[in-house]
């Protein structure tokens, strides 16, 4: 479908058809060549940079990695875990709290090697540490934290095997807490640590009644999974006692939720479990740590509101929130401030990766040329669409007063619904095959553009009737796009996360078309449909023109959160190629890691084939062709080339 265009265009029109400023800022925006480029922020010494994402794709198609990649950026990973400690480091100063801020991140939410370690690594200069939720995460834990003032926090379910690795790290000198997350982890803990006589640094992770909103309102509440109730904390404390370990309980845990949209749940989350610390000092337990799991939100619609895809407030209104509320909470009882630790997952790296992808082809659904007048022999049912057309455009053409404008609503209305019984009718006779081919195709185009004609009108009418109101999505475009929602974005699928997506060039010229996008999985659910607009969320996507011969790219933003731990193999599309970049202080870029994606042979070895028993059963159907005398023995041997060619190709489309 064709979009609305405004003459003439300029980039500040495409800045806010896509909000780009809203959700982008700081880091990516609309250069005045119309391609959309990656700014890394002035860090420590360095001054602030930007690249190109074409001259990215450029690079990296000349280094042999096709398309759909992932891009991540490591400048972006550095930028957020110093924002976040320099936002706490702040609010401490300004407000004289007492103690100091370490964050760990939740592997969990990016478990890339690549990334883990460039967290590790930046992450150093702040003493950030990690949070493990399985014995593989503790493993990558200890053996990328090499310094003693970050910390391992040790989430999840515990066997002795998990509790022995933790206590070990201990004896090394690591700060690697257990939080205890349901009764049943104690009585392992203490037997281990007496076994392995090595004291354990433990954690409580509270159930709170604060309930929030958002998308994850389940991890909060009386009914969360994880977590110990107040007749189960109080229990533990009598069997800590009892064990003499008491001493070992430093560490306050509770998690609100991912995505938190609502500031206030914060602050109501927070000061609860501040009444507790308060109930457990006062009961003697030496606490000194207060962790607030996750739940630091990103702004993927760049709403700034309370929206589920939202926030409706800043990370520094954020960390003096936090702050704030804790001191008022213990100052009045004398209580010393504890450190505090979050495990900010998702705001530390979502907006570090870039999906890439080209467009393979388009769907349009626009009507075709039509004759001026329908001759007597064509069908009565076919004259009447006709006659409907000729109803459409003589509104158009009507002259519109403010009372002519309410009855062009209903008029059109009507025309749809005779359009649409005149259509049917047709259908319906065709199946009976009282009507023709010819007719039907006839009727179909006249029914096409009288919806298109009503599509245009919609904008002029005050209100629009509900009926018409998602007629545009109907006739909207489909791209295909070379992707797989199921592997690169998991979550646009499972819980209808919003994500940015927009072309990363051509933003000087108007878009011209209004479409949607299918990816290359034969799912009706392998589809994006729903967009970031300039005033709420949009269910189609404005989109230029393919150019024939012309790479037409999108990249979807914001998505380093989840999505590639979520991912799965539908269809048996693979991890798409990954790079990562540095962009430099003089606007140039390195290429620090490829990784080549899925072959097809990895993909069906993971669903248990043998590629090397499929290439001989294959083989035998070319031996059988041969005998049979329908392949000669020279073409037997180009195809079982290319079947072994396949099996190491990429599960994409490629060019
Ligand atoms: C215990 C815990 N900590 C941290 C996180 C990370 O949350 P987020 O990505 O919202 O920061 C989660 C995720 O749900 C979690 O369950």
């Amino acid at each position: 479908m064709k979009s609305i265009v405004h003459t003439p265009w300029s980039i500040q029109d495409a800045t806010t058809l896509y909000g780009i400023h809203n959700w982008g800022s700081p880091y990516f925006t609309i250069a005045d060549d119309g391609n959309v480029n990656i700014i890394a922020p002035a860090i420590n010494d360095n001054p602030p940079s930007q690249v190109s994402l074409v001259d990215v794709i450029s690079g990296l198609r000349e280094r042999g990695l096709e398309m759909p990649v992932q891009l991540r950026i490591e400048n972006l990973l550095d930028h957020r875990i110093s924002c976040l400690n320099i936002a706490f480091a702040d609010a401490i100063k300004t407000l004289d709290y007492k103690s100091h801020y370490r964050g760990v991140f939740p592997i969990k939410v990016n478990q890339q090697h690549h990334v883990i370690e460039e967290i590790s690594h930046f992450g150093g200069h702040y003493n950030h540490g990690l949070e493990a939720g399985s014995k593989a995460e503790l493993i990558i834990a200890l053996s990328h934290i090499t310094d003693n003032d970050a910390y391992i926090i040790c989430n999840g379910y515990k066997d002795s095997e998990f509790i022995d690795l933790g206590l070990h790290a201990i004896k090394l000198g690591v700060k690697c807490f257990f939080v205890i997350e349901t009764p049943s982890e104690l009585p392992i803990i203490i037997e281990r640590s007496r076994e392995l006589g090595v004291k354990p640094l433990l954690g409580v992770r509270l159930k709170l009644a604060s309930k929030v909103d958002g998308h994850w309102s389940d991890d909060s509440g009386d009914r969360s999974i994880f977590g110990l109730n107040t007749m189960q904390l109080m229990r533990l404390i009598e069997q800590l006692t009892e064990s003499k370990l008491l001493d070992c309980l430093q560490l306050l845990h509770f998690h609100l939720g991912s995505q938190l949209p609502n500031i206030r749940n914060i602050r109501s989350g927070m000061l609860e479990a501040c009444r507790y610390y308060i109930e457990l000092v006062q009961e003697g337990v030496p606490l000194q740590y207060i962790d607030l799991g996750g739940g630091l939100a990103v702004d993927y619609d760049g709403s700034q509101s309370n929206n589920t895809h939202s926030m409706n407030y800043s990370l520094n209104e954020y960390c003096v929130d936090i702050v704030e509320s804790i001191i008022e909470a213990l100052e009045p009882h004398n209580i010393p401030h504890p450190v505090i630790i979050t495990e900010s997952g998702r705001a530390t790296v979502a907006y570090s990766s870039v999906l890439l992808f080209n467009i393979l082809d388009v769907s349009h659904f626009d009507p075709q040329p039509l004759p001026e007048h329908l001759s007597a022999s064509q069908h009565e049912l076919v004259h009447n669409l006709f006659d409907v057309l000729a109803a459409v455009h003589a509104t158009i053409n009507a002259e519109l007063t403010e009372e002519k404008t309410i009855h062009k609503g209903h008029r059109l209305q009507e025309n749809h619904n005779d359009a649409i019984h005149y259509r049917d009718e047709i259908r319906e006779l065709f199946r009976r095959g009282q009507i023709s081919l010819r007719d039907r195709g006839l009727g179909e185009n006249i029914f096409l553009h009288i919806m298109h004609q009503i599509v245009k009108l919609l904008p002029t009418l005050d209100r629009i009737p509900a009926e018409l109101e998602r007629l545009g999505e109907e006739l909207a475009d489909i791209y295909y796009g070379n992707f797989s929602v199921f592997q690169s974005l998991p979550d646009a699928w499972a819980i209808d996360q919003i994500f940015p997506i927009m072309p990363i060039h051509r933003l000087n010229e108007a878009p011209t078309r209004e479409a949607i996008i299918a990816d290359l999985t034969c799912d009706c659910d392998g589809k994006i449909d729903h967009f970031i607009g300039d005033d709420g969320v949009r269910n189609t996507l404005p989109l230029h023109s393919l150019v024939p011969n012309e790479d037409y790219y999108l990249g979807v933003f914001l998505v380093g959160a989840y999505q590639e731990t979520l991912g799965d193999l539908h269809n048996l599309f693979g991890d798409t190629n990954v790079a990562s970049i540095r962009i430099n202080p003089d606007n140039s870029f390195d290429v620090v890691t490829e990784l080549e994606g899925d072959s097809i042979s990895d993909v069906l070895s993971y669903v248990e084939y043998k590629p090397d028993v499929m290439k001989r059963r294959f083989r035998d159907v070319a031996e059988k062709a041969v005998k049979s005398g329908k392949i000669t023995v020279a073409e037997r041997r180009k195809i079982l080339n290319d079947f072994a060619a396949s099996l190491q190709g990429y599960t994409y489309y490629e060019e």
